[in-house]
């Protein structure tokens, strides 16, 4: 159990001892250290509820709340807050488990299936910044998952069916259909002039309606064609991820096109189950859940009056796919707010149908990334940035940042350490606001050393290493003993990384992973400032470093869960 999980339950057993049965405790890490190191909130609301004074309540729920071996001082503050200061020598059991196993200390979950379906671009064009949070924050949640233990599958349901690749496949017969690679170097270029041609020329145009239909129909030739088109347009994504470190590749992809051959079985078995209605020539399942302005039922098409199929419909083939033929647990889509509505309808439709049993179903929201002007992120002069660009530019502003700090090092060596802060900046910018808001893109705060950064953060990680560097051998078993503030309030944080990262799980927020970590590197510095590690001596200098050897594991693992590299030095 987690130090949260077990205070609570604790808490919760004396409330239920004074009366107060099914009364929330409200355990929280206390917000300042005055208030000791948790505290017990919901004793007031117990108090309303039964109608008595707060603090009289307070003093009978502290005679029956059994915190032995847990708490060495229990007090009772304000209008009837429990304080709670946890015992020294079970904080430093919980640190020292915490070093010597493979997962921090954190009791591993119920193993699960779960899908983590992330990034998704659509191929008819080349990435923009619009993808980048699905891939960041996808990533993330992909890495926290597998931490705690469970089968993570990850999924690119790329866009790489439908009129467009029409449009895209005449258009490369027309033009070097020798060398695609040569002709789709620059992909946004390629669809632009493409749709001019098309604007341009109905004869153009007819040629690309019927290479639609030649698609859709299985030809062969044309086949081949967008194929090769889908190759080029996947090693564009291919060249971003594995510049950003993300951990998706062809093995993931699962486009669009893959549940082509489903999607009249969707529809007869949405028949089959009594869900479909014809409206004009259209067909439709109407949900009375959802309203429309004028508060009518909403319906959502799943087959268009000239026969084709829509984006809601091959969401729910791909829910049967993954229910039926992957087995999943738990499917978590992480996809633009904008697009809520949309899966919330998805998750209705199929759970009506029975397409999913009980395999959870999750939309994961996030906002717009939005430049300095707060409006959209744009280029200068008003265009779509290129995703890779941006991670280049990244590079480079924090290659400029590195070597004016460190003239000396060698260039590969500057390089490498810019390649980590640069796009450890933009992810962690990223991460470590909540992600259903949107958020300010702006170089200058993402890439300071100081304030909740990853340059700050992997900074102050190089920091812990070289006190390693200069200690030479300790004993990695002894004892931690916590006697000084400053080492308390570390460890206390320390002890709360379970706590920090079973929350993920269940809400899958990852700002406050950020956060912890900051109040980490914060907590060691005033550590390493109020009680000197090399200078001590004996037990004293052993116990230290292994709040040290804590400290930095600790980063290093919440930063790898984020997708952020930590470094030796810097
Ligand atoms: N390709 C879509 C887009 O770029 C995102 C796909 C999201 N996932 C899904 N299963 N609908 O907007």
């Amino acid at each position: 159990m987690t130090i949260l999980q077990l205070i609570s339950q604790r808490a919760s057993a004396a409330l239920d001892a004074v009366g107060a049965a099914g009364a929330p405790a409200h355990v929280q890490p206390a917000s300042k250290p005055e208030f000791g190191d948790y505290q017990i909130n919901g004793v007031m609301a117990a108090a309303k509820q039964l109608r008595c004074n707060p603090r009289e309540l307070a003093t009978k729920v502290l005679a029956v709340l059994d915190l032995a071996g847990i708490a060495e001082k229990l007090e009772i503050a304000g209008p009837g807050f429990i304080n709670i200061h946890l015992d020294r020598q079970f904080l430093a059991d919980k640190c020292q488990l915490a070093l010597t196993d493979a997962h921090l200390g954190v009791e591993l979950p119920t193993r699960r299936r779960v899908m983590v379906e992330y990034s998704s671009p659509n191929l008819a064009k080349e990435m923009h910044v619009g993808h980048l949070r699905s891939t960041i924050i996808g990533d993330a949640l992909a890495r926290v998952m597998s931490f705690l233990g469970h089968e993570v599958v990850r999924a690119n349901h790329v866009g790489d069916w439908g009129t467009q690749f029409g449009m895209l496949t005449a258009f490369l017969v027309e033009n070097h259909q020798d060398d695609a690679g040569l002709a789709l170097n620059d992909l946004e270029d390629f669809y632009r002039k493409a749709k001019i041609r098309f604007d341009e020329s109905p004869e153009f145009a007819d040629r690309a309606r019927d290479y639609v239909v030649r698609l859709q129909g299985g030809d062969e030739q044309v086949l081949q064609l967008w194929r090769r088109f889908v190759e080029v347009s996947l090693a564009h994504c291919q060249a971003v991820y594995t510049t950003l470190g993300v951990g998706l590749g062809r093995e993931h992809v699962h486009g669009e096109s893959a549940y082509n051959d489903d999607l009249p079985v969707v529809v007869e078995e949405l028949t089959r189950a009594g869900l479909l209605t014809e409206n004009d020539g259209a067909k439709v399942v109407v949900l009375e859940e959802f309203r429309t302005q004028d508060d009518k039922a909403m319906g959502v098409i799943v087959q268009k009056k000239d026969g084709g199929y829509l984006y809601t419909t091959t969401d729910i083939s791909a829910i049967r796919y993954r229910h039926a033929t992957l087995g999943l647990d738990r499917v978590l889509y992480v996809v633009d707010a904008r697009q809520s509505q949309h899966f919330q309808q998805l998750f209705t439709i199929c759970r009506k149908a029975g397409f999913a049993g009980d395999m959870q179903l999750q939309h994961i929201p996030f906002g717009t990334m939005m430049g300095d002007d707060g409006k959209p992120f744009k280029t200068r002069s008003g265009g779509t940035v290129k995703l890779i660009e941006l991670l280049h530019e990244a590079e480079e502003r924090a290659f400029a940042l590195v070597s004016a700090k460190n003239p000396d090092l060698e260039e590969g060596e500057r390089r490498h350490i810019a390649h980590a802060v640069g796009i450890g900046a933009v992810k962690y910018a990223d991460l470590s606001k909540s992600r259903v808001s949107d958020y300010i893109f702006n170089w200058e705060t993402m890439l300071s050393f100081e304030g909740n950064t990853a340059p700050y953060l992997q900074y102050a990680f190089t920091r812990v290493q070289s006190v390693f560097r200069k200690a030479g051998d300790y004993d990695a078993a002894a004892p931690i003993v916590l006697e000084e503030a400053a080492e308390k309030q570390l460890a206390v944080a320390l002890a709360q990384f379970d706590d920090v990262v079973l929350a993920i799980e269940s809400d899958c927020y990852l700002h406050g992973l950020c956060q912890y970590l900051y109040q980490i590197a914060t907590l060691f510095s005033r550590f390493y400032e109020a009680c000197p590690i090399l200078k001590s001596e004996g037990a004293l200098r052993a116990s230290r470093l292994q709040l040290a050897a804590l400290t930095a594991r600790t980063l290093r693992t919440g930063l790898d869960l984020l997708g952020i590299e930590v470094l030796d030095t810097m």
